[in-house]
């Protein structure tokens, strides 16, 4: 029988399979090989680290428990009180989650890309959604600006509110470095030859960077962003992706961080998605469909073969009704590539930033 003691788990603590409650559930996930969605993936291993499989359906459920324990710690917040935040979908269902385990108001600033089954998720855990009107958008149709404009008044309006700030906050890294980073180092007995990480706030690549650089700095960590987002520095332009990108460069983001960085189309993206489902049985979002193309486009550099880590954000169910719904899929004008098509399309894909690997690929 195992030790009562151990059932006493916290974030960066031993993990167990009894949890105190849904915010214990964060530890390890399976990492599924990819084998038939492009020829590379028989010369190269690529595995993909499954976040989905977290309670809330997303990696962000880390960051939710790590950032809404430390607030607890630091009094920030106690049972009762409101926690506001700015979300196209995942932190916030993943705060929502904690919220309804932890006694806490959440509220949560949504826009109108935020699909409709992630405000059905939201309600269902009993968060509130604030809409931010569409007239708020950037002239790149980008509504993130006037969503954290929006989180950061009503917190002050609201009497003990907390706005964690998953854009700007230092310690949504952290949960990366403390769990994600030593669950990757675990499941290799080591470090891989690449990691492939999707970005947004940062979060996932400052802490896996830090942790990687320091014990392993051979690992190549490959920055994966949809094309319109400005983190790379790229030109911006609108994109239906939710998940990746960002209309500004979040402070958490350093060049640094990464070995070589890629943009993906939507169309590239979510034809990926829909391979994944159909020839890897594999339902997941749109950022994976991203991440598994810049992979696939970074392997066909090499000769000999990478051992490979690819992090899946997120489930595909959240996406039923725009990236797997084919009437969603016209009226946004994406046609999605076939199978050959697919593999032209990552074949043509060149990464926007390289940094000191120009001898390494082989
Ligand atoms: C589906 C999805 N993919 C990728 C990311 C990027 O992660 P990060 O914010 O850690 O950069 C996010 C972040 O919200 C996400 O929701």
């Amino acid at each position: 029988m195992r030790s009562p003691t151990l059932a006493k788990t916290s974030v960066g603590k031993e993990s167990s399979l009894l949890c105190d409650d849904v915010t214990e559930a964060i530890g390890n996930v399976p990492i599924v090989r990819l084998n038939r969605l492009h020829h590379l993936c028989q010369t190269h291993n690529l595995y993909l680290k499954l976040e989905s499989c977290l309670p809330s359906g997303s990696i962000k459920d880390k960051n939710a428990a790590y950032l809404v324990k430390d607030a607890e710690k630091n009094g920030f917040i106690t049972p009762g009180s409101t926690i506001v935040e700015s979300s196209s979908g995942n932190f916030g269902i993943a705060l929502a989650t904690v919220g309804a385990a932890r006694g806490y108001q959440v509220i949560i600033v949504v826009d109108a890309k935020t699909p409709f089954p992630t405000r059905r998720m939201l309600q269902a855990y009993g968060a509130k959604l604030v809409d931010v009107p569409l007239e708020a958008a950037d002239t790149h149709g980008s509504m993130q600006i006037a969503r954290m404009q929006k989180a950061q008044e009503l917190a002050s309006q609201i009497p003990g509110a907390w706005y964690p700030c998953q854009h700007t906050n230092p310690r949504n890294t952290d949960v990366h470095e403390i769990l994600t980073a030593r669950e990757i180092e675990m499941a290799f007995g080591g470090a891989p030859d690449a990691i492939a990480i999707g970005v947004s706030t940062a979060g996932q690549l400052a802490g896996i960077s830090r942790y990687f650089r320091e014990k392993y700095p051979q690992t190549r960590l490959i920055a994966v962003d949809i094309a319109g987002s400005t983190i790379f520095g790229t030109p911006p332009h609108a994109y239906k992706m939710t998940g990746l990108g960002l209309s500004f460069v979040p402070p958490n983001f350093e060049d640094k961080m990464l070995d070589i960085a890629y943009t993906v189309s939507d169309r590239l993206a979510f034809s990926v998605c829909h391979a994944l489902a159909r020839q890897e049985g594999l339902l997941l979002g749109g950022s994976t469909g991203a991440i598994v193309a810049a992979a696939l486009a970074d392997a066909s550099r090499y000769q000999t073969p990478q051992q490979m880590l690819l992090l899946n954000p997120d489930r595909g169910d959240r996406y039923l009704e725009t990236i797997y719904n084919p009437t969603w899929l016209e009226a946004q004008g994406i046609e999605l590539f076939s199978s050959s098509q697919i593999v032209a399309a990552i074949a043509a894909l060149n990464p926007v930033i390289v940094r000191g690997l120009s001898d390494n690929s082989q």
